[in-house]
């Protein structure tokens, strides 16, 4: 269905023809322009663009956005390099290698800009990056996310310190924009040097797979300085940044498939920090019990499950769009909604390495909970954590550092925070996964919870050292139960889990009028 609607699209929005010569009248001339910029690099560039399966800049653009809703800015851009031959008309394409405008997604405004490959391998000149820079002055102006689809052989060589320039100038409004309005980066094609840095500091980078690549330096030079030989896929293709990295936030197949995952992405989105998180029509009863969480928890406090089965039961419809899904799988992050409401979760996964924290994990965590928190998006947090993984490679790897990221993220969140502990909450990292001390203003143990210092066996070795003792069962008996933070009211209730979702819901309505500040200041100072 998608790509007949970008069929008819291109055939309403695309009488390409030959590039003509200058000369005529003025609306000839326009005419003229205007078929030459939406031809680009020309014919034969855009078919080697569909040989490779990847679509045009253009055509990336229509299936992004709703049907008509495109408007442009800057087709008659041209580059203004007269250096090595630039100057001659053959060199000069209207619009110059990005096209760029606003138009809407599910009907919500968006401003976008889609490197153009088939002009100088979509690489940025001064002109390519003042356009991109219009757009996201609007965009922050008026308060709209910005789509950067990025397909580009970086700065314009031609063009020299021009285009560093551009590309500082990009920069400095990602980081203007960030917290403001939403910034999201698709990587469909190559993306080295400095260049990557722009995704980087974007919200949200997305890569498609086989054809896109992020990179500060090519294999050949990787090659020159450490002698490594490696593939460009092995460097900066979308499993390595997926899985290896962190640097990407999920990989999808090819272009239609990732544009169109962005379309529904967007849809969780508000659409800047001035705007409430969107709510959706529900058909899933907000006060549905689901039996089946009953009975979830294994009785043997050491055996796995799956939090994803958790999360999956509770939100709406089961619709849960996973961020990084596949880097530090300990712990779970992702949009979903309840009774239609956009909702950030974040669960301790036990299924991988007991869902315990670690350096990667609590980056991962803090990140997320930083952007729900800038775009009032509130945070349900699902907690079974062993605690903080030990040994020589998390220490010396700044583990303390780290983790105190996700207890800044947590701790300075002033959305709606709801807790909900599963099974354990171990040590400090009972106090990190939104704890009440954090204010967590909704907090609730299911009968499966353990809040205790440390696992029995742990605890009873360090208080009776080398002693024989039964001291295990008397330390489970105390602790291994929700009763010592529900007398002090460290959780609200000991809750159902069948009922968790009604609850939730409950206390989404009620929260959705939550205000809370934190103390003047500059900004903080989280530990990076
Ligand atoms: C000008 C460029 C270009 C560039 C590609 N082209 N990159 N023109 N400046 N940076 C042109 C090519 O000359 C070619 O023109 C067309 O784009 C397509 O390129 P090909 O090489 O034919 O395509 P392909 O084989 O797919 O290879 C793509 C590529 C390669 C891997 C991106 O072109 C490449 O390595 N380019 C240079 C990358 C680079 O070193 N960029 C600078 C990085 S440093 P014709 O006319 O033949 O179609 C950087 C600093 C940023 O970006 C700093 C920011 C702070």
């Amino acid at each position: 269905a998608a790509l007949c609607v970008l069929r008819a699209a291109l055939c309403r929005a695309a009488p390409w023809g030959r590039r003509a010569a200058s000369g005529g009248s003025v609306p000839q001339r326009i005419e003229e322009k205007r078929r030459a910029a939406l031809l680009g690099g020309g014919q034969s560039r855009i078919d080697a663009q569909h040989r490779r399966g990847k679509l045009t800049a253009r055509e990336r653009i229509l299936l992004l956005l709703d049907p008509d809703s495109f408007d442009e800015y800057d087709m008659f851009v041209e580059h203004r390099c007269s250096d090595f031959g630039m100057d001659s008309s053959k060199n000069k394409y209207p619009g110059d290698s990005v096209v760029t405008g606003r138009g809407r997604i599910n009907g919500r405004l968006a401003y976008v800009f889609s490197q153009d490959f088939t002009v100088f391998g979509g690489s940025l000149s001064g002109a390519h990056a003042q356009k991109i820079c219009k757009v996201m002055d609007q965009a922050a102006m008026v308060g709209a996310p910005v789509i950067g689809l990025n397909d580009s052989g970086g700065a314009r060589i031609q063009e020299g310190v021009e285009s560093l320039a551009g590309y500082a100038d990009i920069f400095l409004r990602n980081v203007l924009c960030s917290g403001l309005v939403p910034q999201i980066s698709l990587i469909m094609g190559p993306c080295a040097g400095g260049a990557v840095y722009s995704p980087a500091l974007t919200d949200f980078t997305f890569m498609v797979k086989d054809t896109s690549y992020l990179f500060i330096t090519g294999p050949d030079v990787v090659k020159s300085v450490t002698n490594e030989d490696v593939t460009q896929e092995q460097l900066g293709g979308a499993k390595t940044h997926t899985a290896l990295s962190g640097v990407a936030h999920r990989a999808f197949e090819n272009d239609v498939d990732a544009l169109l995952n962005l379309r529904e992405f967007f849809n969780y989105l508000p659409l800047s920090n001035r705007d409430p998180a969107p709510v959706c029509e529900c058909y899933d009863p907000s006060d549905r019990l689901v039996p089946e969480l009953d009975t979830i928890v294994p009785v043997e406090s050491t055996k796995a499950y799956d939090m994803l089965d958790i999360i999956h039961a509770i939100i709406d419809e089961r619709e849960f769009f996973e961020i990084m899904p596949s880097y530090a799988r300990n712990i779970v992050v992702g949009f979903a909604r309840m009774n239609g409401r956009t909702v950030g979760i974040v669960g301790n996964q036990p299924k991988v390495a007991s869902g315990c924290l670690d350096i990667n994990s609590s980056i991962k965590g803090a990140r997320f909970v930083r952007f729900c928190d800038a775009f009032n998006i509130p945070l349900i947090t699902f907690v079974d954590v062993p605690g903080f993984l030990p040994g020589t490679a998390q220490e010396y790897g700044g583990i303390i550092r780290h983790g105190a990221k996700l207890l800044f993220a947590f701790a300075e969140a002033t959305v709606p925070k709801i807790t909900v502990i599963t099974r354990k909450a171990y040590g400090g990292a009972y106090d990190v996964m939104s704890s009440k001390h954090l204010r967590g203003d909704a907090n609730y143990a299911w009968p499966t919870a353990e809040v205790a210092v440390m696992g029995a066996k742990g605890a009873v070795q360090i208080i009776f050292r080398g002693k024989e003792t039964d001291a295990e069962a008397e330390y489970v008996d105390k602790f291994a139960n929700p009763f010592p933070a529900a007398m002090r009211g460290f959780v609200d209730d000991i809750i159902q889990p069948s009922a968790t979702r009604r609850r939730i819901c409950h206390d989404l309505d009620v929260l959705a009028s939550k205000t809370q500040s934190n103390p003047w200041k500059k900004h903080a100072n989280i530990p990076l």
